[in-house]
């Protein structure tokens, strides 16, 4: 898989791209990254890659002339059509459900805005798919393309290691995950469930279960919700 990002701050990524799971899955070109500086295709001396807003009003507006000569250039090493996405607080909210089906993608360009905004043009004839992270405004979409990077990566075939399994992760399931412990057993006076030191594999495996329910239920009374018409929906096939 194949991530070009488009960016005012290439910088960011620098220790992005190599720690942990990503840069081993990058280290091993389970998925691989471009990063491209908005500025380089800026054409005056003075690289200016903004200007001010039509109709006025307050910020700076990244031009379009930069980002469709990036899109052009990516698209020239690219053998399909790659997928076009805009990280902004106007986007569809990312859910797992999304990075699942954004893994079938073999190409993401991923333009990060900075400023007020972008034109609107870049919206409208070079993005196929907006993307929020949540409901608050960062100050830029650098960080929610990483977001969305890891989230990718660490699902892709073989970018996680047995022990770092995903197979507990909470949303493919839609439940949380049960409470961990390790040693020591004992800790200033705080113990681990007996259950889990008892070696009972079965019955951890049900206090497993129970613990992500009941946590669930608690936290995320919606999450809950939603498994409960998860569950009656595949016993009714
Ligand atoms: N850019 C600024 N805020 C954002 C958000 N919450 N999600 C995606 N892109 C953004």
């Amino acid at each position: 898989m194949r991530f070009d990002v488009i960016t005012t701050m290439p910088n960011v990524y620098d220790s992005f791209k190599d720690t942990g799971i990503v840069g081993r899955a990058f280290r091993s070109e389970i998925a691989q990254i471009n990063i491209w500086d908005l500025r380089n295709y800026a054409t005056d001396t003075f690289k200016h890659i903004d200007d001010v807003p039509f109709g006025g009003g307050s910020g700076m507006i990244i031009k379009p002339d930069p980002i469709f000569k990036a899109f052009d250039e990516i698209e020239t090493v690219s053998v399909e059509k790659p997928h076009r996405i805009f990280f902004t607080p106007q986007g569809k909210p990312l859910k797992q459900a999304t990075v699942q089906r954004l893994m079938n993608y073999k190409h993401i360009v991923l333009l990060a805005g900075r400023y007020k905004g972008i034109d609107e043009r870049v919206r409208e004839h070079l993005i196929d798919e907006e993307i929020s992270i949540g409901d608050y405004v960062l100050s830029g979409g650098d960080l929610p393309a990483m977001v969305l990077m890891d989230a990718i990566i660490r699902r892709l075939p073989g970018a996680v290691s047995d022990d770092e399994s995903t197979d507990t992760d909470t949303f493919p399931v839609g439940l949380l995950d049960a409470p961990h412990y390790t040693r020591p057993a004992e800790y200033r006076g705080f113990s681990v469930p007996p259950i889990l030191v008892s070696g009972h594999h079965k019955k951890i495996e049900e206090w497993k279960l129970n613990k992500r329910l009941s946590r669930t239920k608690e936290k995320r009374p919606d999450l809950y919700e939603e498994y409960l018409i998860q569950l009656e929906e595949n016993k009714n096939g």
